[in-house]
């Protein structure tokens, strides 16, 4: 199978940014190891960042037939994007979304997930291992879908 793993805002100066809240790992070390990871689960990766909205919206519906699975960690649009848990519902794409921080333990304002409530769940709190448990958690779900 195709996953695609898409992060948003911000996520670009992972390793440089904040690095006591989201760690010393750069987002092209993730993506290497979300493709190594994903190889050992028969994935083919696919990783695209923007901090875009829209080019965020447009890698979803492009996924569409595409990709088998999504792991987004869209940043601060979590929060904020309807029309990004609208694209996820639109596509119909099992997605796991994923934050490296514990959003749950910060500030009330990322509290909410919009794109919980087009997931099949979230994992948070992990720093950039979340994304690994992302992978594992797409083959089992993967895994159950199949015939
Ligand atoms: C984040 C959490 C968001 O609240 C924040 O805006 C980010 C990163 C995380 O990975 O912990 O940009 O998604």
């Amino acid at each position: 199978a195709s996953i695609l793993v898409l992060n948003g805002p911000n996520l670009n100066l992972l390793g440089t940014r904040q690095p006591e809240v989201y760690g010393s790992v750069t987002l092209a070390m993730v993506e290497q190891e979300c493709k190594a990871h994903g190889a050992t689960l028969g994935f083919d990766i696919e990783c695209l960042q923007s901090n875009h909205e829209g080019a965020l919206i447009d890698a979803i519906h492009a996924a569409k037939g595409v990709h088998q699975g999504i792991i987004l960690n869209a940043g601060a649009y979590t929060h904020t994007s309807i029309a990004l848990m609208d694209a996820l519902i639109s596509v119909e794409i099992p997605a796991v979304e994923v934050h490296l921080s514990n959003i749950h333990a910060r500030e009330t304002c990322r509290h909410t997930s919009y794109i919980a409530k087009a997931a099949l769940g979230q994992i948070c709190g992990f720093g950039a291992k979340g994304y690994l448990l992302a992978l594992d958690a797409l083959a089992a779900h993967l895994d159950e879908a199949a015939p």
